[in-house]
């Protein structure tokens, strides 16, 4: 007994006189990325028992998880990483690890570049980071890029998820990834060469997830993947499931309420996806589907393998059993041959198609894409130009859009009490508009809670529908809660 309690004691000690170790991680780029750097932060506390920290200043390690989809956010990773050696000499312990698809593409070039860098790691390796880690620690007496097993950036097909540990999650909203890389070729993206080919989790594997998601309160799961439309997971009879198939699954799971995902492609927007909005309610009435542009010449330059048609007939088919369908798109203004008719019609596509919101950039030329060896006569002013006119006219859509919610009655997942209006709570609706109302427990709650402003509310994490009543921004409004839906 005696020695138990000595061996407990000295267990005890030795754990205060052992530091927890702090992980900052910096995330650029697409919510594939936000989704893997929780995960960095997971295993990393999972085998070593780090924190994730914000503060900069108190980490012993620093990840950086980086993007390569254009030349500008790629710059970012060495300006930052030059900030950050900074650090390094102030604090020669530290571990900094670059992580993400400039890591994927540039490799070992990464340590020739910035040698104060100790790991270097992809997309499909961040599962291997305690090693790495470790690797990194033990010879730390060695420059970086001298030392062995510190950079990994291999494709080992999709085995990180056997790895990852069990999902946590605060709040009602989670990221769920179903599928990895990209086999579109499309001409000016990287994503191919980064993330690699596109593999899908089985079934089994991603409903697991949202179960233990749903199981920890959450109510909305947006399922994440370059092209989730292309998922092909692997049933346990062996069998393949169809995104549209997976769709019915996860609307079944218990307390999934509204289901979301993102990014798909038009070609791969099929009939039965269509049908799913017409049979599941969890589906919300929003869909980003990229279309790039709106000229038929650019499309096949950019190896997009559809026409505006078929992007046009696909939609309309969907507003036939969704007419409350927002839509949302992602354009590359000034691709390699872009004439100014090109240009306009464009511009004519989102007038037409009146998207909610949209994201556009001016096209970057990424090396070893093949659109890197067109011709491209068009000046890079004349691109400046024509995207502050395009995302002017998405400007005024986003706007009215909003203005048009006025009188609406919407749902919305209540997420917080509003941080500056304490009386009112904040939530989101489908078409990922804030909005905020009332709080109709708010002098109940603060009897309770003598008169301080309470951190909890009941209808948290609950479904309600709310009348808007005012228009506060574009991306905001105020109502008034007509309904406790649950
Ligand atoms: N899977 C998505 C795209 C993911 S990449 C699809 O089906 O289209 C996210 C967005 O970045 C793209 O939609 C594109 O608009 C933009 N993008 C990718 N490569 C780019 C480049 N070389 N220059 C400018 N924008 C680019
Ligand atoms: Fe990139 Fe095209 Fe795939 S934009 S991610 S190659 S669909």
């Amino acid at each position: 007994m005696d020695n138990i309690d000595n061996a407990n004691m000295d267990n005890a000690a030795h754990d205060a006189a052992i530091p927890v170790k702090k992980v900052f991680i910096a995330t650029q780029g697409c919510q594939m990325n936000v989704y893997d750097s929780e995960k960095m932060g997971n295993v990393l506390g999972d085998s070593h028992g780090m924190i994730v920290t914000t503060d900069i200043n108190e980490a012993d390690v620093l990840i950086m998880n980086t993007c390569s989809i254009r030349e500008k956010a790629q710059e970012k990773v060495f300006s930052e990483l030059g900030r950050w050696r900074k650090l390094k000499e102030k604090n020669p312990n530290l571990v900094i690890g670059v992580g993400g698809c400039v890591a994927s593409q540039e490799g070992d070039n990464i340590q020739q570049r910035a040698p104060y860098v100790d790991m270097v790691f992809g997309p499909q390796t961040l599962h291997r980071l305690p090693e790495l880690y470790d690797q990194s620690a033990k010879q730390q007496h060695i420059t970086p890029k001298n030392r062995i097993g510190t950079v990994d950036v291999s494709f080992p097909s999709i085995e990180k998820f056997d790895f990852l540990p069990e999902p946590t999650v605060e709040g009602y909203r989670a990221f769920v990834s179903i599928m990895e890389g990209c086999s579109k070729y499309c001409s000016f993206c990287v994503v191919p060469y980064t993330r690699g080919e596109e593999l899908s989790r089985p079934l089994d594997d991603v409903l697991a997830e949202i179960d233990s998601l749903a199981e920890q309160g959450v109510r909305e799961v947006t399922l994440l993947g370059q092209n989730v439309n292309g998922y092909r997971g692997e049933k346990d009879d062996g069998s393949i499931c169809r995104f549209a198939e997976l769709l019915h699954y996860v609307a079944h799971i218990d307390g999934i309420e509204r289901i979301r995902y993102t990014t798909s492609h038009p070609l791969e927007f099929t009939d039965d996806i269509i049908d799913a909005y017409a049979k599941l309610p969890q589906l919300v009435s929003h869909l980003h589907l990229p279309v790039q542009s709106g000229s038929n010449k650019v499309l096949a330059a950019m190896k997009r393998n559809h026409t505006i048609d078929v992007y046009i007939n696909q939609i309309n088919k969907l507003k036939a059993v969704r007419p409350d369908i927002h839509l949302s798109s992602d354009f590359i203004i000034g691709f390699p041959g872009e004439t100014d008719a090109d240009f306009q019609e464009t511009l004519q596509l989102a007038k037409d198609l009146d998207f909610d919101h949209s994201y556009s950039f001016v096209y970057s030329k990424r090396p070893g894409t093949p659109a890197a060896e067109l011709y491209d006569d068009v000046s890079l002013d004349t691109k400046k130009q024509r995207l502050a006119v395009f995302q002017e006219v998405i400007k005024q859509s986003t706007l009215k859009k909003t203005q048009q919610m006025v009188g609406q009655t919407v749902r919305v997942l209540v997420e917080q009490i509003a941080n500056r209006h304490p009386d009112n709570l904040l939530g989101t609706a489908d078409n990922t508009r804030s909005v905020m109302f009332a709080n109709p427990h708010y002098a109940a709650n603060n009897e309770a809670d003598n008169n301080s402003d309470c951190a909890e509310d009941a209808l948290v994490g609950h479904f309600v529908m709310v009348k808007v009543t005012d228009f506060v921004s574009p991306h905001m409004v105020k109502g008034e809660l007509v309904e406790i839906l649950d």
